[in-house]
């Protein structure tokens, strides 16, 4: 191995040029630290450039604590509130990047997630960060208070670890669970890693749904305690869309999923319209909230079929009650292979909250993804890693 620099060591190795490790490593470069910031990939910052439909969805307005996953609901708090949505959107405006809030709260650029790339590799570029991309990691150990990791041909040492290396949600675009791996060989503990922000698959006595592929309504989903209203898609595997994707980091095999359809409608909607509309049905009534195929699907599901006027008020009431929480029982998801996030991963337990440096393993430090903190959907999982890799970065 030829030891890069000759011996000097660095301040810092970044191990991942993400989202968190390329905001992290220009953070402790323009502090005047020496940083090297390594990725397997061939071109930083991949996930980066497909987020948000080529968009990036960089972060939310809206973010609070209690918007993240994670088996320590406190840990996230320091670092979220250190770094908030409005530092990263001054930075955005001082590169002249115009974005847009789409909904809910979610900021998307006007023009291309590329622009978020440039922006960071440039901040690299003005703390003399030196990037290598396209090498595979070898050993990495520590000795001698400083830390050594084997890359490609080459060797380099440093004061401090950076693990960015995200988690294993879409493995073909080079994620991987090597974090995990990492943080173990030192001590630390991993808390299951498991996709979120996924869609949920339906088993085959669903058949009716799943033919319902591309149709999509807006509902309130539901598992546990956990609630979303925003679209339902179903697909030709079960469900998708942004409600379910949201409840889906929150639900585990084995519950069920409740979907209430047409939200707005108040109690007694069904028995009301029986007065009113007596000669209407109840297919007739559901497709003028809903997309007729559902419509067709739930009524062949309630079983009820002719004019409200001849329903009983008893029958009326318990198909309201149905579609108000319309039970799904998932056979399980799409996998890491379709899941925008990883829940789970490097155990908070281990880490200072404030700094992102491990407790036990002074020079180890532990951000973005990989960490035991998992956002919702719509840009909460960018502020997270610009959160985390802010606090490291000027701990190191
Ligand atoms: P990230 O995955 O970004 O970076 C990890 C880096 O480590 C990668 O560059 C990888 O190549 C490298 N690496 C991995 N293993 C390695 C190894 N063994 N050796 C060397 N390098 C290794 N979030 C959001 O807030 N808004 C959005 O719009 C979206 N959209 C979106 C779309 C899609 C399709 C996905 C899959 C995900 C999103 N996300 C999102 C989630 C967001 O992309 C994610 O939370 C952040 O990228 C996490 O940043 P990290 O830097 O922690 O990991």
């Amino acid at each position: 191995m030829t030891p890069l620099h000759g011996h000097e060591p660095y301040d810092a190795i970044v191990l991942g040029a993400g989202a968190a490790g390329l905001f992290c490593a220009a953070t402790a470069g323009q502090r005047g630290k020496r940083v090297l910031l390594l990725d397997h990939a061939e071109q930083p910052g991949k996930k980066i450039l497909i987020s948000g439909g080529g968009r990036c969805n960089f972060t939310n307005v809206d973010t609070a604590p209690d918007r993240y996953l994670s088996s320590n609901a406190h840990f996230a708090k320091s670092a979220l509130s250190r770094y908030r949505p409005a530092d990263f959107i001054e930075m955005v405006e001082a590169y002249g990047i115009a974005w847009h809030e789409k909904t809910l709260g979610q900021l998307f650029c006007d023009g291309s997630a590329r622009q978020i790339v440039a922006m960071l590799l440039e901040e690299c570029a003005k703390g003399d960060v030196e990037l290598v991309c396209g090498e595979a990691l070898g050993e990495i150990g520590h000795a001698d208070g400083l830390y050594r990791v084997d890359f490609g041909e080459r060797s380099a040492r440093a004061k401090a670890l950076v693990i960015a290396t995200g988690g294993p949600s879409i493995p073909k675009m080079g994620a991987t669970g090597f974090a995990y791996d990492l943080a173990r060989k030192f001590g630390l503990k991993v808390v299951q890693p498991r996709p979120a922000l996924v869609p949920l698959t339906l088993p085959g006595e669903e058949a009716l749904f799943r033919d319902l592929s591309g149709v999509s309504t807006e509902v309130i989903a539901r598992a546990g305690r956990a609630a979303f209203r925003e679209a339902a898609l179903f697909t030709h595997r079960g469900l998708s869309g942004p409600s379910i994707l949201q409840i889906s980091s929150y639900w585990k095999r084995g519950d069920t999923v409740t979907t209430q359809f047409l939200p707005d409608r108040g109690e007694g909607w069904l028995r009301d319209l029986k007065r009113e509309r007596p000669r209407t049905t109840l297919r007739k009534v559901l497709s003028e909230g809903l997309p007729e195929r559902l419509a067709d699907v739930l009524c062949e599901k309630l079983g009820l079929t002719g004019e409200l006027g001849a329903m009983t008020d008893k029958a009326l009431a318990a198909a309201e009650a149905r579609l108000a929480r319309w039970p799904f029982l998932p056979d399980g998801s799409e996998g890491f292979a379709k899941a925008e996030v990883t829940a789970g991963g490097i155990d908070t337990a281990g880490l200072s909250s404030k700094t992102m440096e491990a407790g036990k393993v002074p020079g180890l430090f532990a951000i973005g993804e990989a960490v035991d903190v998992t956002g919702w959907l719509g840009g909460y999982n960018f502020q997270w890693a610009w959160a985390s890799a802010r606090a490291a970065g000027l701990a190191i």
